[in-house]
């Protein structure tokens, strides 16, 4: 049966902000207060999960608190004594090598730094512990003894805080670059035992000026990630 569009006046609101939704990596220092955050976690919560088992807990950072942990991260980062994190296998897959060159072409191409300056580029990846300059930095964290499919209701409540956050003109930007220093964090928020790191996540006003808030990001095309089965046209 096909479905008006026009008739559903909320999916153009729905669309309209996740589609706009943008990794942002440039924040003004304007605060966000705890009622805001509360409000879009009160939201979040109503990710789907596996047998609803709601495997999320987030550690909500502002002021001191914020500056305290990026502070302890910046000097490891400085230190380089943790190994580098190796979120993506290597090789990857060769589509998306593509994606990820693409990726870093138009990132560090618009921050003027070449590939092959691993100085500069050391400097640009450090901003990351900093939840760079938002003045509100989130940490996820999981029980590690959960699977993969816990992670995957992981994934999605990610994603509606990004949105949630999206809806009321905030932006965000989540951060797997905080796993690599998960034993300074996990110690410094008194995790509870054994506890994990899934990513961080800076979140603010987006910097509507900076140009590493419009990077254009593409995708593929549905037809290019989709396969259709039973359908009569
Ligand atoms: C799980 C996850 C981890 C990410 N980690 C980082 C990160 O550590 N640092 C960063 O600058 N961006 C990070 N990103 C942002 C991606 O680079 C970004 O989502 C991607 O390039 C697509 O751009 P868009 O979100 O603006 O559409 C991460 C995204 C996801 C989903």
């Amino acid at each position: 049966m096909a479905i008006d569009r026009n008739s559903h006046p909320e999916a153009s609101v729905v669309d309209a902000v996740i589609r706009s939704r943008r990794a942002v990596r440039c924040f003004r220092p304007d605060p966000v207060s705890r009622q805001v955050i509360e409000e879009i976690l009160d939201v979040a919560k109503f990710a789907p999960s596996n047998s609803n088992i709601q495997p999320w807990h987030v550690y909500v950072l502002a002021g001191e608190e914020k500056a305290a942990l990026s502070e302890l991260l910046g000097r490891a980062h400085v230190e380089d004594r943790h190994p580098p994190l190796r979120h993506l296998p290597d090789p990857l897959p060769e589509a998306m090598r593509l994606r990820q060159e693409a990726f870093g072409a138009v990132y560090y191409g618009a921050l003027g730094v070449p590939k092959c300056d691993a100085r500069q580029r050391a400097k640009v990846t450090g901003k990351n512990v900093d939840f760079f300059g938002a003045p509100v930095g989130l940490i996820f964290a999981i029980d590690p003894t959960l699977t993969k499919f816990s992670w995957l209701d992981y994934g999605l409540f990610l994603q509606t805080v990004m949105i949630a956050a999206r809806a009321v003109g905030l932006a965000t930007c989540p951060q797997v670059s905080f796993v690599r220093y998960q034993d300074i964090i996990a110690e410094h928020l008194h995790f509870p035992p054994g506890f994990e790191v899934v990513c961080g996540m800076s979140l603010g006003f987006p910097g509507e000026e900076s140009v590493l808030n419009r990077l254009d990001m593409t995708r593929e095309p549905v037809g290019n990630f989709s396969s259709f089965l039973g359908f009569d046209s």
